[in-house]
């Protein structure tokens, strides 16, 4: 069913909460690394603004439990959006409470108050029955946006509950309808072959989408430590790789899965081996299908699976990424994600890629525009792959 959007519904003059996705990397001393899920937020919020619209921000950062952190504070967030916008951006010390509700009661047409951040109480994440938490977020407010598609996955308070209290007018920012419709497209009706590449750490959480990819796609690739897991289930020895023992059995039944339903499923054919997770390392090839060396891991994909995934990728007309291909956060073993990240932005396909880590190799290679679409969610992408859409979402009015 298609939901309310900010084009459906009179803004003029309404003070609007907009729930937007802040949760951005940091740097040691605090400052934000990447910025990319601000600027994304901005056509939401310059277009309430033309409205002549009191606008409430709230969002989280990080994972602090459900207890006040000042290293996961969202005051540098507000400095930062202020500078994007070129306006002013007020900031509440608390997400909730006496002060807040004043403040946003006196807030004025195009101001912009920006909340602390959600996670500080634990109603956030586990809401209570009686509501209040969201109650309190709602309170003096008209109309309820959700613009925050990296976190509309998740069954919390500011995302789910509260548009319980906006009936009618709970409704979709620019940002969600934007991913929305991208994911959407690509997966009811893609342009083919339509092949997808996910890397990362673990197999446990992707377990979902790679069963539901296997409906889709006309191909896999699988890189990252992930494959460890895929190896060890086939009998390969992976000496000291990173391997999630616990999903052996489901690994094996992924493999299986592909197989009945014959779409291949691309491992790397040689990694590079590690002996620490560090720049100054001894590192080695390895063709994956032979042991790999005792006490070395896997850390990237080898030079031959470059080149033959290359051959492959070549022919795709639609290439969803999701996840990074090796430790490439180490220069020394960045070459498989940043390599593949170039073949990608070279074919003539529709290309999407969902994840931070993946978002942020290819803004390092400043390949942005070569995309067809970098999504903010990297679990929110996944999750609307797995399940055709997502909670947050679900929640909103219908039109
Ligand atoms: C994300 O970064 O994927 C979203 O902001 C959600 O964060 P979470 O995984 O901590 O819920």
């Amino acid at each position: 069913m298609d939901k309310l959007t900010l084009k459906d519904i009179d803004l003029k003059n309404k003070k609007v909460l907009v729930r937007v996705d802040f949760n951005v990397p940091l740097n040691e001393d605090l400052s934000i690394s990447d910025d990319t899920r601000i600027k994304a937020s901005l056509d939401t919020i310059n277009y309430l603004l033309k409205n002549n619209c009191s606008i409430i921000l709230m969002s989280h950062l990080g994972r602090p439990k459900g207890k006040k952190d000042k290293n996961l504070s969202l005051k540098n967030a507000a400095k930062r959006l202020s500078i994007l916008l070129k306006h002013e951006v007020k900031f509440a010390d608390d997400a909730i409470g006496k002060d807040t509700e004043n403040f946003k009661k006196n807030l004025k047409p195009k101001e912009i108050l920006l909340l602390e951040n959600l996670r500080f109480h634990p109603e956030e994440e586990k809401p209570k029955d009686d509501n209040k938490f969201a109650e309190e977020l709602a309170k003096g407010c008209d109309i309820y946006v959700n613009d925050a598609f990296g976190s509309s996955h998740r069954k919390h308070s500011s995302i789910f509950q509260i548009t319980n209290f906006f009936k009618n007018r709970a409704i979709e920012g620019f940002l969600l309808e934007k991913e929305v419709d991208f994911l959407y497209k690509a997966i009811q009706d893609p342009k083919r072959p339509f092949y997808a590449i996910i890397g990362g750490k673990k197999i446990s959480t992707k377990i979902g989408v790679l069963n539901s990819l296997s409906e889709i796609v006309d191909a896999i690739f699988i890189g990252g430590a992930m494959s460890s897991t895929f190896f060890k289930a086939m009998g390969i020895d992976v000496a000291s790789s990173l391997v999630e023992d616990d999903f052996l059995d489901e690994a094996k039944k992924v493999l299986e899965k592909f197989k009945i339903k014959k779409v291949p499923i691309y491992l790397p054919i040689d990694v590079l081996l590690a002996k620490d997770i560090k720049e100054e390392t001894e590192t080695k090839i390895v063709e994956s299908d032979k042991t790999f060396l005792k006490n070395y891991q896997a850390v990237d994909i080898g030079p031959k699976t470059i080149s033959d995934w290359e051959k492959k990728l070549k022919l795709a007309k639609t290439i969803f990424w999701n996840g990074p291909l090796g430790i490439f956060e180490i220069d020394k073993f960045s070459l498989g994600t940043n390599k593949i990240a170039k073949i990608i932005s070279d074919i003539d396909a529709v290309k999407i890629v969902g994840g931070g880590d993946s978002v942020a190799a290819i803004n390092k290679l400043h390949l942005e525009k070569k995309f067809t679409h970098l999504s903010t969610g990297g679990g929110a992408s996944l999750e609307f792959i797995e399940f055709k859409s997502l909670p947050g979402v679900e929640a909103l009015s219908d039109q």
